[in-house]
């Protein structure tokens, strides 16, 4: 049996089941390297306070490093009976250089530990997020600048609205990946901080220097209370959040692509490295990709609502339930990540069918507003221009023609302001190029918010 780190005040050894059920080992491995790089800070800052000696410190921070070379070599083997990352890897720094291993915990707890490891390793996620959140937004734009020209339908209710731009609407996307990218930089801003030091919960009577600590764990700053410091998990539940909104932003583009994917739009074909057969219809093409960043867009939810709800009802400072946060956000990172890259291999390989985007816009009446804006600016009033262009539609449509194969003779009767150049307003493309308004549709308008994004992303 290996002896517990804490065990000095027990008598008997820990059921079986309650050790695993207690032990986090299992799904925090991934923190070890972290946790060796806070406890290196620790035991430099321990030497050089005079806490213990400078060949102590020197000792121990040689047998971190042997344990460090060993983790990356792959010969650690975790133990669920050392319970956590910490004991684990304590536990190896004693097989290294023995007792002496025991002075690297003084003024220091797992609980300021823990949250040591979480802060580095969240930051860590972050800088990688910031990343590849920059690449699906230069995919984004590099996309829209090959296709300000090309001509959709644009929806509202799922309806053929009015013609846009596929660049317009891919810079909607790029928009909120933005916005995703400010949150997440925000989100840094509560990450870089220094919870090392404030101990179990009320800091120590040790002389230690948490500036020192700070500077060598290359944090921003350091937490000003202790008790904040080791209760504190805002910076995850931001991390959550964001991962949420982003994978919310994710999703709704999936949703489109699958539209688009499908025989009835053909908007766009995804490249074959992103889709997958079916073992029963030969001629199945399924866009699996887009589905499942849809899908796990729920995993992501669900693990901010787990971690809100553990930490809604604790009390000040650290309680064992805090250890629940380590899955849900560890689950999340590699959700986010990865969907990110797959959504920018997937965009970036597509093919999009400009001419079927185009044609879709021929055959509908997503050019009514044009007609009812041409008549309000001949001075009728826009309600009774709505008017007259709704009864026309309507009659067109038990006709089974659209407002551009209404004669000019009959567009005269319906009104005598009505003229030739009608016909060349009532074109899609003549639709997109004219809503210049700030931010509107039209090409030049497309190609500043292009030129602004280029600007944003430095490229
Ligand atoms: N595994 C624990 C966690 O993740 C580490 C801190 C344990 N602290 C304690 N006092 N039991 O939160």
């Amino acid at each position: 049996m290996v002896e517990k780190l804490w065990g000095g005040r027990f008598e008997a050894s820990l059921n079986k089941q309650t050790e695993e059920f207690g032990a986090s080992i299992k799904f925090e491995q991934r923190l070890a390297p972290f946790d060796l790089q806070g406890s290196l800070a620790h035991v430099k800052m321990l030497g050089e306070t005079g806490i213990i000696s400078a060949d102590e410190a020197g000792k121990i921070a040689d047998g971190l490093t042997e344990v460090e070379q060993k983790l990356m070599s792959g010969q650690i083997e975790f133990k669920i009976e050392n319970e956590d990352i910490h004991m684990n890897m304590e536990s190896y720094l004693h097989d290294e250089i023995g007792s002496m291993a025991g002075k690297l915990h003084t003024a220091r707890s797992r609980n300021d530990q823990v949250a040591t490891d979480m802060h580095l390793y969240l930051k860590s996620v972050l800088t990688e997020v910031l990343s590849v959140l920059t690449e699906l937004r230069q995919t984004i734009v590099n996309l829209a600048v090959n296709h300000v020209d090309t001509v959709m339908p644009g929806y509202t209710h799922l309806q053929h609205a009015q013609p846009i731009s596929f660049g317009q609407h891919l810079m909607a996307y790029y928009q909120m990946f933005t916005r995703d990218f400010e949150r997440f930089e925000f989100n840094v801003k509560h990450t870089d901080m220094n919870p090392l030091g404030a101990a179990a919960l009320a800091g120590t009577t040790f002389p230690i220097d948490r500036v020192l600590t700070t500077q060598l764990l290359g944090f921003d700053k350091v937490y000003t209370n202790s008790m904040d410091a080791v209760s504190d998990r805002d910076f995850i539940l931001e991390f959550l959040s964001n991962s949420s909104l982003l994978m919310m932003h994710l999703s709704r583009l999936c949703e489109e692509i699958l539209l688009w994917c499908s025989h009835e739009f053909q908007f766009v074909t995804l490249s074959d490295a992103y889709s997958t057969g079916s073992s029963i219809m030969p001629q199945k093409k399924n866009p699996d990709m887009a589905e499942l960043i849809r899908g796990k867009t729920g995993r992501v939810y669900g693990n901010l609502m787990g971690l809100l709800t553990v930490m809604k009802g604790l009390p000040l400072a650290y309680n064992k339930d805090l250890q629940e946060d380590k899955e849900g956000m560890f689950d999340s990172s590699d959700t986010i990540l990865t969907a990110l890259s797959v959504m920018t291999g997937m965009l970036s390989t597509m093919t999009v069918n400009d001419v079927n985007m185009e044609s879709a816009t021929q055959k509908d009446f997503s050019n009514a507003t044009e007609l009812a804006d041409y008549l309000a600016t001949k001075g009728i009033p826009f309600r009774e221009a709505h008017e007259i262009v709704g009864k026309l539609v309507l009659d067109c449509t038990k006709k089974g023609i659209y407002l551009q194969d209404v004669s000019l003779q009959d567009y005269q009767k319906l009104s005598t302001l009505i003229e030739q150049d009608v016909y060349e307003v009532l074109k899609s493309r003549t639709a997109v190029a004219r809503r210049t308004s700030l931010g509107g549709t039209a090409f030049d308008s497309v190609k500043s918010q292009i030129e602004q994004a280029k600007k944003e992303l430095q490229i």
